[in-house]
């Protein structure tokens, strides 16, 4: 697409959002093209916050499909538009439902803890919900003698389990993306540049973690980057992030942390990255794909999702 081309669809895009009261939420994941249309960006926590709080009458999600599920969820009366339906997510896709509902029966009598990366049947079996901005806030909320089930995410299942030592069983999901940073490659950047603070996303392994200056939420990462006095950092999460990072800080040098193996020597999420302007532009003008939720599991999937809103409320996140 030319540049002109590219121009014309972002005016079209605008003025389809007054026309139609409808407003881009977008993750810190989407290019940063798309990042600079949207009405709001942010984690998946800011997300949810702000897809529970908005005068519009559609949301078009440029994000992946469980953030759309959830906002439908908490606003069903709106129309939520996802411009490309196979935008999943590795992660809530290793938590199927019947395996699910197994793994509950065998480990009766706990909480369960669900991660907002999970589908919408997941969160409808689940008691609370967290983000990575607020697992540890939410486990620590909790009763002390509660035993807990987290899902799906392992590393930050442990990063979590280790910080609170809370009794927690922690299914075995990972993300594609987060689970593939390469250590080697990380201590090689490091090696060059000794100055850089290695900042990770509590998504990834263990091996990755033990060598971050700062583990935190894409937000959290963001706010370390704006407040640390460092000029250099090696990036160990999706690099849309990056994006943010240099449009506050642009004098810093932000590396991102590469996989242990790919051609292309980056970390993109293949799900976020299936959003394009063109999509959102088509999606928009008609209104489809449309996300749908079976109104017993919004009902049931609320519960716990509120839980997870009021607490952050509470706790000021
Ligand atoms: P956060 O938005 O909570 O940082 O999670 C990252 C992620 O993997 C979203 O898909
Ligand atoms: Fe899912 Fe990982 Fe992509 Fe996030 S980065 S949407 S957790 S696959």
């Amino acid at each position: 697409m030319s540049g002109k081309e590219k121009q014309d669809i972002i005016f079209e895009i605008k003025k389809m959002k007054d026309e139609k009261n409808a407003i881009i939420l977008a993750h810190y994941y989407q290019t940063g093209d798309i990042q600079d249309i949207a009405d709001f960006v942010g984690d998946s926590l800011a997300l949810s916050q702000k897809a529970a709080s908005n005068n519009a009458d559609i949301i078009l999600f440029a994000g992946v499909k469980f953030m759309g599920e959830t906002a439908k969820i908490l606003a069903p009366e709106k129309k939520v538009l996802l411009p490309d339906m196979n935008a999943g997510c590795s992660l809530a896709d290793s938590c199927k439902a019947d395996d699910f509902k197994i793994f509950l029966n065998q480990n009766p009598g706990r909480t369960v803890v669900s991660y907002v990366n999970t589908t919408a049947e997941i969160k409808a079996m689940s008691d609370i919900i967290c983000t990575s901005s607020n697992a540890i806030q939410i486990i620590n909320s909790l009763p002390e003698k509660e035993k807990i089930i987290f899902a799906p995410d392992r590393n930050l299942g442990n990063y979590v389990l280790n910080k609170t030592g809370r009794d927690i069983i922690v299914w075995n999901g990972t993300c594609h993306v987060h689970e593939e940073f390469s250590l080697e490659a990380i201590l090689k950047l490091k090696n060059e540049n000794p100055a850089a603070k290695i900042i990770v996303h509590p998504e990834c392994e263990l091996p990755v973690r033990m060598v971050a200056d700062f583990i935190g939420s894409t937000a959290a990462l963001l706010q370390f980057t704006k407040q640390d006095k460092s000029k250099c950092y090696i990036v160990a999460t999706e690099p849309g992030i990056i994006h943010q990072m240099k449009k506050e800080n642009p004098d810093k040098n932000y590396i991102p942390a590469p996989p242990k193996d790919s051609t292309c020597g980056c970390n993109e999420c293949n799900f976020m990255k299936l959003i394009t302007m063109e999509k959102i532009y088509k999606c928009l003008k008609n209104e489809k794909p449309e996300i749908f939720v079976d109104n017993k599991i919004i009902i049931d999937a609320l519960k716990p999702i509120k839980r997870m809103l009021e607490i952050s409320e509470k706790l000021g996140l």
